[in-house]
């Protein structure tokens, strides 16, 4: 499928989307964001793929935000519309039932630290920078940031980022636990596809059951959370990986998984 505003490479198993507009610093207008739904709604059965791995064109910006140009000539209702198929665009992407990297090149600022915080991995550039300065416009994060950020950072550090608009740097988003790793530029790409190796190397039924676990700590208060957790676990017990798995072990060589 063609597309105007990503790249996309598929190889050994990993896809690479690189959000292609540079000259805009990478801000999502409509058709990005369309194009982002439509790749990863198609990913969620690509069998040849285990591990998406997002990024930015260039060497200044992630994504700039939402397409600032697109807010002038919302209202009310439009305005609520245009944040819920924003919100739905990113649940796309947290909910595809694939470990998503986000590999942070640079700017990740409104819908860009929106977009980062649906990831499930997040590795940054020593020069990326994140922020919420929707203030700034006097509107409001719209694409999930206010509830996903602070359930990443914490509620006291989310509301000083979204109240002043005041963006920080990659070794402060690391302190954080924002991103898991700061690395310089020319290794992030290099270093994302080393942990998308490794995830690859697993079973990908244990991956996938790992992700649902694991979302369940953003959705559903400890004792659900943890029921679901339980019958994950159950369900990985009934697979043939998880019997290769054990057994290879405990015959002291690497597994062969078939992903059943
Ligand atoms: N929406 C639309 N266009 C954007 C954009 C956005 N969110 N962010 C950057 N751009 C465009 C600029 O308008 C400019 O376009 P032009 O060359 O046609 O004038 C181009 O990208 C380069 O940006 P510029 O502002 O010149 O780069 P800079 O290095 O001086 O500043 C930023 C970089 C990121 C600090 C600045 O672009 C910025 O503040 N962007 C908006 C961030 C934001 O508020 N995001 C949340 C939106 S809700």
């Amino acid at each position: 499928m063609e597309y105007q505003t990503l790249l996309i490479s598929e190889e050994n198993r990993i896809a690479i989307v690189t959000i292609n507009r540079p000259d805009k610093l990478n801000a999502l207008n409509k058709i990005a964001k369309e194009e982002l739904k439509n790749y990863f709604i198609s990913v969620t059965t690509k069998n040849e793929i285990d591990v998406i791995i997002i990024t930015g064109a260039g060497e200044k910006s992630f994504v700039a935000g939402t397409d600032i140009v697109e807010l002038t000539s919302l209202d009310r209702n439009s305005g609520e519309e245009y944040s819920k198929n924003g919100q739905n665009v990113f649940n796309s992407i947290e909910l595809c039932g694939k470990p998503v990297i986000a590999a942070i090149n640079g700017y990740a600022l409104g819908g860009g630290l929106e977009l980062v915080l649906a990831c499930h991995i997040r590795i940054a550039s020593e020069n990326a920078k994140f922020g919420q300065p929707e203030v700034n416009l006097a509107t409001i994060p719209g694409y999930g940031g206010t509830q996903r950020l602070p359930r990443v950072v914490g509620i006291s550090k989310a509301t000083e980022m979204i109240l002043t608009g005041n963006p920080i740097d990659a070794q402060e988003a690391f302190r954080l636990g924002l991103v898991s790793k700061v690395v310089p530029q020319s290794e992030l790409i290099l270093s994302a596809k080393k942990l998308a190796e490794i995830i690859s190397s697993k079973g990908q039924i244990a991956i996938k059951k790992s992700l649902s676990a694991i979302h369940a700590t953003m959705q559903e208060p400890l004792v659900i959370g943890l029921r679901t957790e339980a019958t994950l676990f159950g369900e990985c017990c009934a697979t043939e990986d998880m019997k290769e798995g054990t057994k290879a072990f405990i015959e002291k060589r690497k597994p062969d998984f078939k992903n059943s």
